[in-house]
């Protein structure tokens, strides 16, 4: 269903069409180059601001900052002390919420249906690691050693993290990738989306607000290939935490090697969702649709591969395909709105790439499968829910990520037959599995291999409950405790007592 009403054009304070600085050593500076790129809004092209475009001597300029705060009074910082900075943070992200998921709404084109309620999320994520601050501590440990030595651990930050996110959702991410550091004791040059800086930009505001000392959170937007990569091989950065793509993510390992630094990978996925003939199809029908649906299909663990028991396929491709083509299409400053654009041109052109392969493979568009350009759509980068039927696993839109609203359906016959080919991926990030049967859902859940499985339901989070891939998926986790041990090295302590 596509929107008719036109959006007025929004007033944002944050996108109002100026000049945004990059947060370097607690100051708001140009580029050393100069140069500055434009932030537009997916929906419909509107200038929201231009942006100094980051580049390695800008980076390398973060970079020194974060070292000298790193070992300057931030290294003296109690736990308290970093405590009650994640709480004030959170507090003023409380007060500016609205404005914060509009200006993620603006840059990338998320409906505000969806990005004013990740509040709890992303509330939930501060006072978290703010939890976890006064959390961290070593162990002492028994050895058997001869003599008398008494051993323990201290758990330490890593020191200065280089933080590249993507644009999918800019401000969870921010916060994901700020909370530890803060948490730890570690300092951050984050580099946000090229697509969509704007919302980074303003949480770094609000970080000096809350009283992060300058240089503990530099924000440095630019491109890629300039900015994150050098970035990610610079030798003054102890660890990469990265978000986005797994060829990006191969060319952060490789640039790492230079100082062997520690890096974190949250990347792409194409995951299982599976519904057996025994599962509650009135609520396996929604919940697979918006597994893929949601945020344009523009999330990684996104239920792409959607495996449905043969007997009840057609009829339940047929429902999936009916519930995708009456989600509301439009302007996501519309409340009403369920599915806004996709975040750029490139996306678009990818996506609307998928739906010409698909078809050349065989696979047979049961609902979507254009892009849509009726009244005010054609101003921005729209594609309406799609479902491929008579999709085979070998196919690409059976194998490769597509990141936009489109399901690739496939039946299969019974347990034996789905195992073997649900893992039949080289990713490992999310699955579902929508059964009444208590002992096949164990059993899946065992045998699948991915960091998440979601028994009936999909993409449920929680800062608590790990989060992180198998395989090509990446290594690390994000939320729980391991993810604060991403950001600690372990020291041993000996000392002989005798
Ligand atoms: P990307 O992986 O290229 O970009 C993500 C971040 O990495 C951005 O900040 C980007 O500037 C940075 N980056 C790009 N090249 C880099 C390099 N050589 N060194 C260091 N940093 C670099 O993803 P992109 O281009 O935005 O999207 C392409 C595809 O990647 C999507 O269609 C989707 O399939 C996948 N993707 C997956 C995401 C996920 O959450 N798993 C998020 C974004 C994209
Ligand atoms: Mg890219």
């Amino acid at each position: 269903m596509e929107s008719a009403s036109t959006m007025p054009s929004v007033r944002h304070a944050y996108a109002d069409g100026s000049f945004k600085r990059m947060l370097i050593d607690g100051q708001w500076v140009e580029a050393r180059s100069g140069k500055q790129f434009e932030s537009r809004n997916p929906a419909t092209g509107e200038l929201l601001a231009t942006v100094a475009e980051g580049d390695k001597d800008d980076i390398d300029r973060a970079v020194t900052a974060a070292r000298k705060a790193f070992e300057g009074p931030w290294s003296r910082s109690t736990p308290y002390d970093r405590q009650q900075i994640l709480l004030k943070l959170a507090d003023l992200v409380d007060q500016h919420f609205d404005e914060l998921s509009t200006l993620d709404t603006l840059d990338m084109g998320a409906p505000v249906k969806r990005t004013s309620a990740m509040r709890l999320r992303v509330l939930g994520m501060l006072r978290y690691y703010a939890g976890q601050a006064t959390s961290i501590h070593g162990e002492t440990i028994p050895n058997s050693l001869p003599g008398e030595y008494f051993s323990y651990t201290l758990k330490e930050p890593v020191g200065v993290v280089g933080a590249i996110i993507p644009w999918n959702a800019p401000l969870a991410a921010t916060v994901w990738k700020i909370g530890p550091v803060l948490a730890s004791g570690c300092t951050v040059v984050l580099k946000p989306a090229e697509e969509a800086p704007l919302t980074s930009l303003r949480l770094g505001e609000l970080a000096l607000e809350a009283g992060v000392p300058p240089g503990v959170v530099n924000v440095v937007p630019g491109y890629g290939e300039t900015a994150g990569a050098a970035l990610a091989a610079h030798p003054g950065v102890d660890k990469v935490a990265f978000t986005g793509s797994h060829l990006t993510g191969q060319s952060i390992v490789r640039a790492s090697a230079g100082n062997l630094k520690r890096v974190s990978l949250e990347l792409g996925g194409k995951s299982p969702d599976i519904v057996f003939s025994d599962a509650d199809i009135d609520a396996a029908v929604p919940g697979a649709a918006m597994a893929v649906f949601a945020n344009s299909g523009q999330i990684c663990s996104a239920g792409t591969r959607l495996f449905v028991e043969q007997r009840i396929y057609d009829e339940f491709v047929d429902r999936v395909a009916r519930f995708g083509a009456d989600l509301r299409v439009g302007n996501g400053l519309d409340p009403e709105t369920v599915i806004g654009p996709l975040v750029s041109a490139q996306q678009l052109e990818r996506v609307t790439g998928y739906f010409g392969l698909g078809r050349e493979e065989g696979a047979k568009a049961v609902t979507g499968g254009e892009r849509l350009t009726g009244g005010s759509l054609a101003e921005g980068y729209f594609v309406p829910p799609t479902v491929f039927a008579n999709v085979r696993d070998d196919m690409r839109i059976a194998q490769e990520e597509i990141f936009g609203p489109v399901i690739s359906a496939i039946p299969f016959k019974d347990v034996d037959d789905l195992l073997q080919r649900a893992n039949a991926t080289m990713f490992g990030l999310g699955s579902g599995v929508w059964t009444r049967d208590v002992s096949k859902a164990h059993r899946l859940a065992r045998a699948i291999r991915a960091g998440s499985v979601w028994v009936n339901c999909y993409q449920a989070m929680d800062p608590a409950v790990p989060f992180g891939g198998y395989k090509m998926s990446g290594y690390g986790r994000e939320s729980g405790l391991q993810h604060l041990e991403e950001y600690l090295n372990v020291k041993a302590v000996w000392i002989k007592t005798a």
